[in-house]
């Protein structure tokens, strides 16, 4: 009696057969590279980021042109000003001469070709690292709203091509949408952070962008980690009020909200891999724990087959390098 009929081993006996049959495709035509631009003349490492430091705007442009070179198609930058920058509501969010918006100058007339996004937020400008105007110990939305528009309308000017506004204040999106839209910069597209969670794996980041807030924390505007279907709300809202590309973060703990949102909406997914995923692997792979560029492969393949067509990761440009040189799962 021959058992069993069916042996899906079969596929599996070579590499050129697994080649064939595998389902999910890696390629750096997902990564979108997470960048710190700070103030000053020379990069500073991120202790907690290993392989990743704050750059200047000089900088930005040499990675920019690395990132070309490697076919990483995108950038996101995030502004890291000196402290007598900040104030209460974060003005120099919406400074033309600030750091990013002189970065996206730079970047777009050096190599035109790489897409620039420019993250509308206001934690790493406020002197209390909140992402907006604080009102009685909280976040106020609609007062948030209108300095949104403000930094939407700075960051089209220094011609970015994507705006990704990550506060998570409701009808935010609305608002960047119609006040871009009425001052001629239609064709400027926005990334909404729709479903951002209030989760410890920003930590690094906090170190790395100098956000980390001094009271309270961030639960009454980013979402509970418990929550999915709350994440089908958000993504939904986003979408109504007109935004172009909607993505989930972290990724790694919300892998099935990755795959519910992939099912329900038919935008471009980004899932934004986050520092503290990133520093973790980072930190297990300099132990031997772990193989390092297995593991970022893993990762990454996982996250796509979660269902993400873009992907926000530190992992980017070595990423691209290791699929380069034919490295495989
Ligand atoms: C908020 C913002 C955060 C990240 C990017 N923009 C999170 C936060 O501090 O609430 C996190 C990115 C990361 O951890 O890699 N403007």
């Amino acid at each position: 009696m021959p058992f069993p009929e069916y042996r899906p081993r079969r596929l599996r006996r070579t590499e050129s057969l697994r080649r064939m049959i595998r389902e999910t495709r890696l390629t750096a035509d997902a990564f979108i590279y997470p960048v710190f631009v700070r103030a000053g003349k020379e990069p500073r490492p991120i202790p907690s980021m290993p392989g990743q430091s704050q750059i200047t705007v000089d900088g930005a442009v040499k990675v920019a042109e690395e990132c070309a070179r490697a076919g990483v198609p995108a950038m996101i930058l995030f502004g890291v000003p000196d402290d007598d920058k900040k104030d209460a509501v974060g003005s120099y969010a919406w400074n033309d001469e600030g750091l990013v918006q002189r970065a996206a100058r730079a970047i777009k007339k050096a190599v035109p070709d790489v897409t620039v996004m420019l993250d509308a937020c206001f934690d790493e400008y406020t002197s209390h690292g909140h992402c907006g105007v604080v009102v009685d110990g909280d976040v106020d939305n609609d007062a948030t709203l209108e300095n949104l528009g403000r930094v939407a309308l700075s960051q089209a000017r220094s011609g970015c091509d994507v705006i990704a506004p990550s506060g998570m204040m409701d009808g935010g999106v609305g608002f960047i949408r119609d006040t871009l839209d009425e001052e001629g910069f239609d064709h400027v597209a926005i990334l909404a952070y729709s479903a951002k969670y209030a989760s410890c794996f920003y930590g690094p980041f906090r170190e790395a962008a100098g956000t980390a807030s001094g009271f309270g924390h961030r639960k009454s505007y980013q979402m509970d980690p418990a929550n999915g279907h709350e994440a089908i709300r958000e993504v939904t809202l986003d979408v109504e009020e007109g935004a172009d590309m909607i993505m989930i973060k972290p990724a790694l703990a919300y892998l099935d909200v990755i795959a519910r949102v992939r099912d329900e909406i038919d935008l471009p997914v980004a899932a934004y891999n986050v520092s503290g995923e990133y520093a973790m692997l980072k930190a297990a792979a300099e132990r031997g724990w772990i193989d390092h560029d297995r593991a970022v492969l893993e990762t990454l393949t996982a996250i796509r087959r979660a269902g993400a067509d873009l992907i926000l990761t530190y992992h980017a440009l070595e990423a691209a390098r290791l699929l380069a040189a034919g490295k495989t799962l």
